[in-house]
C-alpha cells in the first residue's frame, strides 16, 4: 500500500514545471467591462462561525466585506468537499459528472469527467488568466486531471483533501501517505514548513502584484482553513486565551487567521488598481463539523449531513460592480450557480453543455427573483445498503415512486425532502462538543424504519417539525422529482469502491 501511495501522490513528481506567468497570452483584450474575478472558498466553515451570524469568532475583514456588499442567506453547497468543489468547477449536479458519492479519495483513481468542461476553461477561452492557490480535491490520478489540466494557468496547493497545514504529508489510512504540496505540476518541497493560510496568501499577493490589469483575471482561493488537523501559528491563538475548549480554540484561531489574510488581498487588490473592477466572492464548502471545533448553530446536524447544518452555507459577494450595496439577499442560490453567473460576467458564450446551475448574477446585483426555484442536494445510490434492517418500510415509505433506502435530498420552493440515512441530525449548541454529539436526537435508527423527512425551510429553518406525515402530498411531488433526476442519473463513477461504507465523510 505504501509504495501504491507514493506511486499516486508523487506521479506528478517527473514532469517539467510550467512557468506560471509564462503562458499568460500576449495579446491583451482591452474590455475593462469584465471584471476580475476572485473566488475565496473556505474549508469547514460552519453556519455559525462567522461574526455576523453572532459568532464568538472574531471575523472583522469578512464581517466589513459583506456587510459592504451582499450577504447570501439562502445559500447552499453540498456537504463534504469534493461534492462542493466538482458542482463549483463544472455547474453541474453529482448525478451527472458521477461524483454523486462521498468524497475523492487520495487511493482512488477519479477524477472529473475529461468532458465536462470546467470553469477556468471556459474563462480561460475568454480570455481570462486563471490562477489557483489552495486546496483543489477533484483528483490527480492523472496529468490532465490536475488544477493545471483542467484550465489553470498556475498552481500552488494541495491535491488531496485532509493534509498537514505545515508539513504537508497527507494520508489515506495510516498505511498510505505522501507529501502533499505542489506548485504548478512539481512538488514543492521548499516550501514544506510554512502554514498553508499564510503560503496560500502570499501567492495570490504575487499574482495580484505581477497581473497586468488590462487582462481579466480569475483567481480561485481555496483555503485549507479550517479543516482538520487544527493548527495554527501560535501568534493567533492569544485571541482566544479564554476559550477553554481545546479544539474551538484552535479552530477559531484558524479563521481568525484566514480572515486577516483576506483582509491582505483585498488591500493588494486595491493597491494593484485590480480592486475597482473586481467581484469578490466568499463561500464554505460545507457544513462546520462539531467533532473539530466548528459550529452551525441554530442549524440542524452539521459536516457530512443534507440537514441545514450540512448545507446551508456562509457566503457573500463583495464587488464595487454591485448595483444594490449593503443588502442581506434571501434569495435560493446554490453553489453550482457560480459557474454559470461567472461565465456570464466573464461574458463567456452559453455553455453548449446542459447546466444544472443558473445566472444568479442579477439576482445578487439587482435584487431580482433568483431564476433557481429547485435544489437538487444529491441522489446517491451507492448509499444504499441491501442488507437494510427496515427493507420493507425503506419501500414502502417511497409511495412506490422512490426507494428510501437512497440518500437523496432535494429542496423545491419552500419545501425540503430527505430520505435515506442523511446524517446525523443533532442541534449541538455552541460550547457543548464535543460530547454532544454522542447523544443523537432524532437519529434515523432510533426511529425504526424512518427513512423519509419533509420540512417546510421558510418557516421551520431549524428543521424542528417534521411534516412528511401532515403533507403527503408534497411528499409524493418531490419524490416524483427525485424519481425525474434520477433518470437523468449516470453511474456513480465510484461505486465499485465502498471498502468501509459509510465511514469516509469524516476524512473529507
Ligand atoms: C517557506 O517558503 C519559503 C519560500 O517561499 C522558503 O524560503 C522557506 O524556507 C519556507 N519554509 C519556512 C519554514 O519558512
Ligand atoms: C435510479 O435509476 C436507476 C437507473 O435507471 C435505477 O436502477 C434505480 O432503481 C433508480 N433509483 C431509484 C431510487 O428509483
Amino acid at each position: 500500500m505504501t509504495m501504491e501511495i507514493h506511486a499516486v501522490l508523487f506521479l506528478v513528481s517527473g514532469v517539467t514545471l510550467l512557468g506560471h506567468h509564462s503562458c499568460l497570452s500576449k495579446t491583451l483584450e482591452d474590455r475593462p467591462v469584465r471584471p476580475h474575478l476572485i473566488f475565496i472558498m473556505v474549508d469547514d466553515q460552519g453556519y455559525g462561525d462567522i461574526g455576523y451570524h453572532g459568532s464568538d469568532i472574531h471575523t472583522p475583514v469578512l464581517d466589513q466585506l459583506a456587510r459592504e456588499g451582499v450577504v447570501l442567506e439562502n445559500y447552499y453547497v453540498q456537504p463534504i468537499c469534493s461534492p462542493s468543489r466538482s458542482q463549483l468547477m463544472t455547474g453541474r449536479y453529482q448525478i451527472h459528472t458521477g461524483l454523486q458519492h462521498s468524497i475523492i479519495r487520495p487511493r482512488q483513481p477519479l477524477c472529473l469527467p475529461q468532458d465536462i468542461p470546467t470553469l477556468p476553461e471556459g474563462l480561460r477561452e475568454a480570455g481570462y488568466a486563471t490562477h489557483m492557490v489552495g486546496k483543489w480535491h477533484l483528483g490527480f490520478c492523472k496529468q490532465s486531471c490536475l488544477p493545471t489540466g483542467r484550465g489553470f494557468q498556475s498552481f500552488l496547493g494541495t491535491l488531496t483533501g485532509s493534509g498537514d497545514h505545515f508539513s504537508y504529508q497527507s494520508c489515506d489510512g495510516a498505511e498510505a501517505c505522501g507529501f502533499d504540496l505542489h506548485d504548478g505540476n512539481r512538488p514543492a518541497w521548499e516550501k514544506s514548513g510554512n502554514y498553508s493560510t499564510l503560503l496560500y496568501i502570499e501567492r495570490v499577493k504575487e499574482i495580484l502584484r505581477n497581473h497586468d490589469g488590462h487582462k481579466p483575471l480569475f483567481l480561485y482561493l481555496s483555503l485549507q482553513a479550517a479543516h482538520t488537523p487544527l493548527q495554527v501559528p501560535e501568534q493567533y491563538l492569544h485571541h482566544y486565551d479564554s476559550q477553554s475548549n481545546h479544539l474551538r480554540r484552535h479552530y477559531s484561531a484558524m479563521l481568525s487567521c484566514l480572515d486577516n489574510g483576506v483582509g491582505e488581498v483585498v488591500q493588494e487588490l486595491k493597491k494593484s488598481g485590480l480592486y475597482k473592477n473586481s467581484v469578490l466572492i466568499y463561500s464554505s464548502d460545507n457544513g462546520g463539523q462539531p467533532l473539530s471545533g466548528a459550529s452551525n448553530w441554530p442549524l440542524r446536524g452539521g459536516k457530512g449531513t443534507y440537514w441545514e447544518g450540512g448545507i446551508r452555507a456562509v457566503g457573500f459577494v463583495h464587488s464595487p460592480l454591485l448595483t444594490r450595496k449593503g443588502v442581506v439577499s434571501r434569495a435560493l442560490i446554490h453553489v453550482s450557480d457560480w459557474f454559470p453567473t461567472l461565465l456570464g460576467l466573464a461574458g463567456a458564450p452559453q455553455s453548449k453543455h446542459i447546466l444544472d446551475g443558473h445566472d444568479v448574477w442579477k439576482t445578487i446585483s439587482k435584487g431580482l427573483p433568483s431564476p433557481r426555484t429547485e435544489i437538487l442536494f444529491n441522489i446517491d445510490p451507492v448509499s444504499r445498503r441491501p442488507e437494510e434492517p427496515y427493507n420493507k418500510a425503506l419501500l414502502q415509505n417511497g409511495l412506490g415512486i422512490w426507494d428510501t433506502g437512497v440518500k437523496a435530498a432535494i429542496r423545491a420552493g419552500d419545501w425540503k425532502l430527505l430520505t435515506g440515512n442523511v446524517g446525523s441530525g443533532d442541534w449541538i449548541p455552541p460550547h457543548y462538543f464535543p460530547s454532544a454529539a454522542q447523544q443523537g436526537l432524532e437519529k434515523r435508527r432510533n426511529e425504526l424504519g424512518k427513512s423519509v423527512w419533509l420540512f417546510n425551510i421558510a418557516s421551520d429553518p431549524y428543521e424542528r417539525s417534521d411534516q412528511a406525515e401532515t403533507r403527503p402530498d408534497i411528499v409524493k411531488l418531490l419524490l416524483r422529482r427525485l424519481a425525474d433526476y434520477n433518470q437523468t442519473a449516470v453511474v456513480a463513477q465510484n461505486h465499485q469502491m465502498t471498502l468501509c461504507w459509510g465511514s469516509w465523510v469524516g476524512v473529507c
